[in-house]
Parts: C-alpha cells; sequence; structure tokens
C-alpha cells in the first residue's frame, strides 16, 4: 500500500513513524490514534487517486486540516488501519472575483492567509476565530466554524457559495459556483459542510467576500451578572443593528486566569470593576466614518452604563488597544488548555434563557460535584456558550475526568431541556459520539444514517465520527 500511495503523491509525502506523529494526537491531547501513513497530495486530481485506492482495498480515511478541531474528529482510532490524508498542500488562491465578491481556495489554505489575501483585495473574509493562523478553510466548512463574528455574517455555512469535492468512491465533484441563487435540486454543498470528513473530502471552495468596515470601535464591559449582559446585548442590537459584529461573553474568573497565565496581558480596568463576576468584548463595525461609530458607541454605551446595565467601560483608544481587548479573548483557550483537564461543552440555548440555563445548571452540578469549577465564556451573540467544568481542589483532574459522562448527563439534559445544541460550533467529532442517539431525534438520525450509507456506501470515511452503529 505504501507504495502505491508514493506512486500517486511522491515519496517524501507519504509520512510514517517520527514524521507521521503530530497528525496523530489532538489539540487538546485527549485523542491518540495509529495510521497506516499520512499521505499530503498536490492537489485534487491526487486526493481522488488516494480515496479511490483506499476504496478499492477498504482502507479508512481520515482528513485533516490544521488539527486544531476541539472533538478529536481529525484524531484517527488506534486500530492502525486508517490512511490519514493532511490537505496541507492543497493551498493555492483559485480565483479573487471582486466583482463578484467571491475568492476560490483549497481546503488547505490557513484562515489568516484567506481573510489576508481577501484585505489584499479590499474586501473582508470575516470568519475570525482564535485558531485563525493554522486551522485551514476545508477543516472550517468541514466543522461548520462559527467564531467571533457569527452574529454579524454567520457560521461558515453562511459564507459558502460552491465546493468541491473527492467524494467517498474517488470522484470529482465539480461544485464551485459563484452563485447567491441555485435551486436546482437537493443542496449538496450544505451535506458536505458540517459533515466532518464523514461523507467525502472538500478540497477547494468558493467563498463569499464582505465590503471591509469604515471605522471600528471595542470595549470590553463589566456586568454584575449574566442577565445584564444580555440585555446589553439587546440593546446594542437595537442601536447598532447589523453594524454589531462581535460580543464575546466571559466569566470574570475566566479572564483573571489569562491575565495569570500570560503576565504581558493586563484587565483593562483599574478600579474594583476588576472583580465583576461577568465580562463581554463589544464591537461595532461602521461603514461610515470614525465620527459616526463613536457618536454611536457612546450613545448606547453611555445610555447603558447611566441605566446601571453596565458597570464600566473600557474602550479602546487605539488599534493597539482595540487588538489588546481581542487578545485577552482569544487567550482563552490556551489559558484553559494550561489550566489542566476540563469537561468541555460547546452548547447553545436561546439568548432569553441563557442567564436562566448557567444558574440552573451551576446549581445542580455544585450539589453533585461541589466545588467544580465553572470555566464559562463564549459568543453570547450566538447564544453559544463554552459552559466548562474543572475539577475542585479535593480531586485530580483524572478523577473528575472518569465522572465526564455524569458531568455531560447534567449539562446535556439541561441544554435538552432548555431547547438547546450540545454541539454549538466544534460538531461532534468522536468526543461527542455517544450523546447522539440520547438528543437527536430518532427521525432526524435515520436519515442522518441514510444520507451516510447513500454516500459513504462502506463507511470508510472517517469511521467512529458523528455516527456510531
Ligand atoms: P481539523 O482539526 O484538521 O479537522 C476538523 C474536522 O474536519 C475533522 O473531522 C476532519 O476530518 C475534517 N476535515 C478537515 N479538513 C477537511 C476537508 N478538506 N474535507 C473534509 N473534512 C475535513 N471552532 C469554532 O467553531 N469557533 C471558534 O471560535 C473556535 N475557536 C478555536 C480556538 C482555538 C484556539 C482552537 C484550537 C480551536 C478553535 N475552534 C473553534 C475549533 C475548530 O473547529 C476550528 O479550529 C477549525 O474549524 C478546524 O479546522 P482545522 O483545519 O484545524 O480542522
Ligand atoms: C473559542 O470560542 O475560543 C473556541 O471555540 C475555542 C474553545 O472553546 O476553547
Ligand atoms: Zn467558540
Amino acid at each position: 500500500m505504501k507504495t502505491k500511495l508514493q506512486a500517486i503523491v511522491g515519496a517524501e509525502h507519504v509520512l510514517t513513524g517520527e514524521e507521521a506523529a503530530p497528525y496523530l494526537i489532538d489539540w487538546r491531547k485527549r485523542y491518540v490514534g495509529k495510521a497506516l501513513a499520512v499521505v499530503r497530495p498536490a492537489n485534487t486530481e491526487e486526493v481522488a487517486q488516494v480515496v479511490k485506492l483506499c476504496y478499492d482495498n477498504d482502507i479508512p480515511i481520515v482528513t485533516v486540516g490544521g488539527n486544531t478541531g476541539m472533538c478529536g474528529a481529525a484524531t484517527p482510532d488506534d486500530s492502525g488501519t486508517a490512511v490519514m490524508i493532511s490537505t496541507g498542500r492543497l493551498n493555492r488562491i483559485r480565483e479573487i472575483d471582486t466583482a463578484n465578491d467571491t475568492i476560490t481556495v483549497e481546503a488547505g489554505y490557513v484562515l489568516q492567509n484567506l481573510q489576508e489575501a481577501a484585505r489584499e483585495a479590499g474586501r473582508l473574509f470575516p470568519l475570525s476565530l482564535a485558531a485563525e493562523g493554522s486551522c485551514t478553510i476545508g477543516g472550517n466548512l468541514a466543522t461548520n466554524a462559527g467564531g467571533t463574528q457569527v452574529l454579524r455574517y454567520g457560521n461558515t455555512r453562511d459564507l459558502a457559495l460552491g465546493l468541491e469535492v473527492v467524494t467517498a468512491q474517488g470522484e470529482i465533484w465539480h461544485g464551485l459556483r459563484g452563485l447567491r441563487k441555485n435551486n436546482t435540486g437537493y443542496d449538496l454543498r450544505d451535506l458536505y459542510i458540517g459533515s466532518e470528513g464523514t461523507l467525502g473530502i472538500i478540497t477547494a471552495a468558493t467563498l463569499k467576500l464582505y465590503p471591509l468596515p469604515v471605522a471600528q470601535r471595542t470595549a470590553m464591559l463589566a456586568f454584575n451578572n449574566l442577565t445584564d449582559a444580555v440585555t446589553m446585548l439587546s440593546r446594542a442590537r437595537a442601536g447598532f443593528g447589523a453594524a454589531l459584529t462581535g460580543f464575546e461573553v466571559m466569566a470574570g474568573d475566566v479572564l483573571k486566569a489569562v491575565v495569570e497565565c500570560f503576565p504581558d496581558q493586563r484587565l483593562p480596568f483599574e478600579s474594583e470593576s476588576r472583580d465583576a463576576p461577568w465580562f463581554a468584548l463589544l464591537e461595532l463595525s461602521d461603514s461610515e466614518s470614525a465620527e459616526h461609530a463613536q457618536a454611536r458607541f457612546e450613545e448606547v454605551l453611555g445610555q447603558a452604563i447611566e441605566d446601571g446595565v453596565v458597570i464600566d467601560a473600557a474602550i479602546a483608544e487605539s488599534v493597539s488597544q482595540s487588538k489588546a481587548l481581542w487578545h485577552l479573548r482569544e487567550s482563552i483557550p490556551l489559558t484553559e488548555a494550561g489550566m489542566g483537564k476540563s469537561v468541555k461543552h460547546d452548547i447553545s440555548v436561546p439568548i432569553s434563557r441563557i442567564a436562566e440555563f448557567v444558574e440552573t445548571t451551576n446549581a445542580i452540578l455544585q450539589a453533585q460535584f461541589p466545588g467544580v469549577k465553572n470555566i464559562v465564556f463564549g459568543h453570547l451573540g450566538d447564544g453559544n456558550l463554552h459552559y466548562n467544568v474543572g475539577a475542585s481542589p479535593e480531586h485530580s483532574d483524572d478523577e473528575f475526568l472518569a465522572q465526564q459522562s455524569a458531568v455531560y448527563k447534567i449539562v446535556h439534559d439541561r441544554v435538552h431541556e432548555f431547547g438547546g445544541s450540545i454541539s454549538a460550533e466544534h460538531g461532534i467529532g468522536q468526543m461527542k459520539v455517544e450523546e447522539m442517539p440520547r438528543y437527536k431525534d430518532p427521525v432526524e438520525l435515520a436519515l442522518m444514517w441514510s444520507i451516510k450509507d447513500a454516500l459513504d456506501p462502506k463507511g470508510l470515511m472517517n469511521p467512529g465520527k458523528v455516527l456510531l452503529r
């Protein structure tokens, strides 16, 4: 098999042993697998040939982009039977069409490079997340990644117009259309988006571009409670309309942990509002002028402070101050990784019920696992919280992780009760695959299986992820 793979992609692009090792462990270091080899095809035709070879020989395939996923979706099982396909060499821009406001890029293109290419063309590609320096557009599409601007521009799905896909049988679907309207039957594009490599391999995509904002204003706001943060979100929506491009929430403890972990960073408050229990990072992107942005900001924030909804506001006075505020928020995942092993949840509930959800779930968790740490932050504007739970000081991380399924059950049962989702943006992967039968509608699950069986009849695409028989 190795020789046949080498014949397709070249010997130096078939990795085994030490060279393959970084691909066999996930970003959170929670899953470790084995693989026959990691192959690095240079183009779509090579991907198709590798997939065909695997299909003919009944070899499972695990696709990997930047390996920043949060659910172990890009990590193979420990059987050592899978071939991993890395998209790292599919890294070309195929076309920028500014008149159509679209860009066509290959799947291994790194998100940050894509943002920069768009900017150089005088456009915005709005997908933004802390892993943007290494995650790939293929991985973003395969997980339907969210990030910090979903409240204005939507998830990755909303940014995609067309796809090129290598099917599970090794055929190429040429679906790279830059169309905003196309009602010609079933939407295959939307099936592949969010399928976490379980239906086929995305090799390129045509994506939407937007105008660059003329001026931006950023502030960190302090709150007495989460309900006030939700009230502020609603005021900001009303006051800023489509110009509201960010509303990220974080518990006070989480922000303090960031500055402890990264001493070069500082909280933007001098007064007692440093000890506020909740903070939010708010961003306004104005299409008129800096003066217009400032006037709107002052009006909405001034009123909120006067009404006691916001207890304090640190407003960035320069681009570098704005970056420093965002850096605090974006340092949370690394801080959390350094705090030990937590039980991670990526939940969404209707925004109107989010404060009640947190209060109820905190109380139940504390009753059952006294002293556990709540590590809560996320995308309040989307009703999406990373409601993570760490061990109490009395227990080691491993003792606490032994209770993971009990913690999941408490949190996910509440999510279900509140009409929410157990995966808002990270996906299912292998981490939450066993939760699917409990919370998915049985008819929905059966339909998902029909799709899986139709598009991947041999069950070779990323087995054990998303769906488990
Ligand atoms: P990988 O991790 O390599 O793969 C993820 C999944 O996609 C796997 O199932 C893999 O098989 C599949 N896949 C990858 N490429 C392809 C392809 N070309 N075709 C088919 N399947 C493919 N996620 C959010 O939604 N919002 C956030 O704000 C966010 N922030 C993050 C911050 C940090 C610091 C980190 C480490 C992760 C964050 N993530 C976030 C999680 C993650 O989902 C994203 O980083 C990203 O979408 C994954 O892209 P990747 O290229 O690393 O994919
Ligand atoms: C984030 O919002 O920072 C990401 O989704 C990553 C995480 O949850 O740790
Ligand atoms: Zn997130």
